[in-house]
């Protein structure tokens, strides 16, 4: 029996985090070992299907923190590092956190990786770049202007990584997606929120006039995204993941009303996020060039994503009552 890859995914038991687990334990050659601190964004339900295979491991702890991240990098082939604050509002009530989170923990992981020698996928965003004109697409080499304190914290660790490539050869790629979605995203995002919103029949909340425009790729084009760039990407080097469905805020809360059967009334305005980015747009020839496609379609994506909120909404309550505690 050959040897297993053992990957190290930090941030698993999150959305993005707990597909990309599932995606690589669907190989029978690999063992994961997810490091999550479990913040209200994270929870052992989201890797529930793994409990009890013996080529998983789950350890609860914080990426700023070297004493738990060492001895993990040390026996690991490869780490992905997802584990972040996401949430752009929230970055805008409390930057520190990000800045934790994100950029020292960011260095945390990548210092343990210089030591121990192991290659890493960083997960950045598009967001890095800041906001994009119409039709405008931003390439890897693109100057960073990071525009809410989420951004900029990503852009920190992200160019983190870039240093370390650079300085000490640390074998590190990079991802930088657009908006992705689906099922286990956590409630507060955008399309969870206007999802549970029509189903419940209450209003969904569109900031200002609904004209800003974001590209969403599926959870699993996204994470497919990221296994490619970990097995084929140059270290040292950055990869977009575009490929995703551009539309209006306005558009995508009308869009779920009609899938979900709601009255296009409940949709709504509340004042606009600070400094709110119009959006974002991506060239990913970089990526395809890995041979990477997207192949779920936007309308599939959405329907599915809107069952599982439809079927899902004891892990809705459980998430959510994580968020209070
Ligand atoms: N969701 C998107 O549209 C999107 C797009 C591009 C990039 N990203 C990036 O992808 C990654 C995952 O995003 P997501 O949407 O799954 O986020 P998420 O908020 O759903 O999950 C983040 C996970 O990280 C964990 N975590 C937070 N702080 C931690 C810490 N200090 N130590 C250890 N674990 C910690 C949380 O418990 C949670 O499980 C992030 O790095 C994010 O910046 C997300």
């Amino acid at each position: 029996m050959g040897e297993r890859r053992r990957i190290l995914v930090t941030g698993g038991a999150g959305f993005i985090g707990s597909h990309l687990v599932d995606l690589l334990l669907g190989r029978p050659d690999v063992e994961v070992t997810v490091l999550d601190a479990l913040t209200y964004a994270g929870t052992r339900r989201n890797l529930l299907a793994h409990e009890g295979d013996p080529r998983f491991r789950f350890v609860r702890g914080d990426v700023a923190d070297p004493a738990a991240v060492e001895p993990l990098v040390a026996e690991a082939d490869h780490v992905v590092h997802a584990a972040a604050e996401s949430f752009v509002d929230r970055s805008i009530e409390d930057p520190r956190r990000f800045v934790v989170t994100n950029v020292l923990g960011t260095q945390v992981v990548l210092e343990a990786c210089r030591r121990a020698r192991a290659p890493m996928t960083f997960v950045s965003t598009d967001e890095v770049y800041g906001e994009n004109a119409p039709e405008g697409r931003f390439t890897e080499d693109a100057p960073m202007r990071p525009r809410s304190p989420y951004a900029a914290s990503k852009a920190g660790a992200d160019l983190l990584c870039g240093a370390y490539a650079v300085t000490y050869g640390t074998l590190v790629t990079i991802v930088r997606g657009t908006n992705t979605f689906g099922p286990r995203q956590h409630p507060e995002k955008a399309i969870p929120t206007f999802v549970l919103a029509a189903l419940d029949g209450r209003p969904l909340p569109v900031y200002g006039r609904g004209e800003q425009r974001r590209e969403w790729l599926y959870v699993g084009d996204f994470v497919r995204a990221i296994a490619v760039v970990m097995e084929r990407g140059e270290p040292g080097t950055a990869y977009n993941i575009g490929g995703g469905r551009e539309l209006a805020n306005l558009e995508l809360a009308r869009e779920i009303c009609r899938l979900v059967g709601a009255p296009e009334e409940l949709v709504t305005f509340v004042p606009d996020r600070p400094g709110h980015d119009f959006r974002y747009g991506v060239a990913w020839d970089r990526l395809a060039a890995l041979g990477w496609r997207p192949e779920v379609p936007f309308e599939e994506g959405l329907a599915r994503t809107v069952a599982w909120y439809r079927d899902h909404r004891d892990w809705v309550a459980e998430i959510l009552e994580g968020a209070r505690t």
